[in-house]
């Protein structure tokens, strides 16, 4: 029987097999049993997934849940977490414990696995700052394989797991390792003032309700309003071309890195093309934030992708920049 893909999109989409896992062992039944046809696609919470048309073929999800607390010292503490569980309740989790070092990243929709795939990030953190190693099953064959963070070969919102010949392992747990110091990261801006703002001291209490006031501020709840984050991520271009553009937009926000290159705000160009509150039919442009594509309503995922099409035609025209989906389409 078809079974119904959890999207925050609000996509009605299908899949013609649905298996959900409790343990590596019983995903590797699945797979010696052959009850594992391809082609799968494996989804965390569908935070970050549009979906054009059904999904002829199986989606596995892990139902992986547990938090255990592998090694610590009066300085650190090492959890290994199960693919399965929610990212928050882990953001929260930490956080209550006192421990440091993913509290800039509460309230990012999604599951623990799927934030080791992506590098999920904000406020000037990013999961790989945290991460030790990861652990997944080779779908192919039912073998357990590691890796540490260096192999992972984490970037900005990539990892070795997004590239094309990786697609057939799931990961099944995610070591992370926090800090005991309590010092917060206050490195992004927007996030030291909003806690300057307010009169409590500073702890990784405040700064976890710090970034969840600035997310409620800007970023649609998807139970509310059908989205995934950011649809695009910010493109980095070389310096002469920043250069460049900046004599003709003055105004344009830069962010210059340490390899040369500089980041832009996709938000910014889509904002300047004039795209912010746009719609076309209920495939929209949210008004606080116009790097995120909404749906209000009853948009289908080729409405979405058409929108964003669009969007991409024409920063490109204006800017010379190719924005490229953070948002998985399929
Ligand atoms: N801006 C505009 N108009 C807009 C949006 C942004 O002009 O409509 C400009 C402003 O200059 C603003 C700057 O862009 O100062 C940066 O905006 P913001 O702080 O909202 O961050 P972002 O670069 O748009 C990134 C992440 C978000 C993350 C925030 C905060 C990506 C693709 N997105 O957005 O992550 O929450 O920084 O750190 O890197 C996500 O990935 O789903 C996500 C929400």
């Amino acid at each position: 029987m078809k079974h119904q893909i959890p999207n925050t999109f609000g996509i009605q989409v299908y899949a013609n097999q649905w298996l959900s896992y409790h343990s590596v062992e019983e995903l590797q039944l699945f797979i010696s049993e052959g009850q594992l046809k391809a082609p799968w696609l494996h989804i965390g919470a569908g935070s970050n997934l549009l979906f054009t048309k059904d999904y002829e073929g199986t989606v596995l999800h892990s139902e992986i849940r547990y938090i255990h607390r592998k090694e610590e010292d009066d300085r650190q503490v090492m959890l290994a977490v199960g693919a399965g569980v929610c990212w928050d309740e882990l953001v929260e989790y930490a956080v209550n414990h006192g421990w440091q070092g993913i509290e800039n990243l509460s309230l990012i929709p999604g599951e623990v696995g799927s934030a080791a795939v992506q590098n999920i990030g904000a406020y000037g953190a990013e999961v790989a700052d945290v991460i030790y190693s990861v652990h997944g099953v080779d779908l192919y064959t039912g073998q357990v394989q590691s890796w540490s963070r260096e192999e992972c070969n984490y970037s900005y919102r990539h990892s070795l797991f997004k590239q094309p010949g990786m697609k057939h392992f799931a990961l099944t747990e995610v070591v992370i390792r926090l800090s005991k110091s309590g010092i917060p990261n206050l490195s992004y801006r927007g996030l030291a003032e909003q806690l300057a703002r307010s009169s409590s001291p500073c702890t990784l209490l405040t700064v976890r309700q710090a970034v969840i006031d600035l997310r409620r501020s800007k970023l649609p709840d998807p139970a509310e309003l059908g989205n995934a984050g950011s649809f695009f991520t910010n493109p980095f271009v070389p310096s002469a071309q920043a250069e460049a553009l900046k004599l003709r937009y003055p105004l344009l926000p830069v962010y210059p890195t340490a390899d040369g290159r500089v980041k832009l705000s996709a938000g910014w160009l889509i904002e300047q093309c004039g795209w912010k509150e746009r719609s076309m039919g209920d495939a929209a442009v949210y008004e606080k934030q116009a790097l995120v594509l909404i749906n209000r309503g009853h948009a289908t995922g080729a409405d979405i992708y058409h929108l964003s099409e669009e969007i991409i035609r024409s920063v490109e025209e204006r800017y010379g920049v190719h924005l490229v989906r953070e948002v998985n389409v399929f």
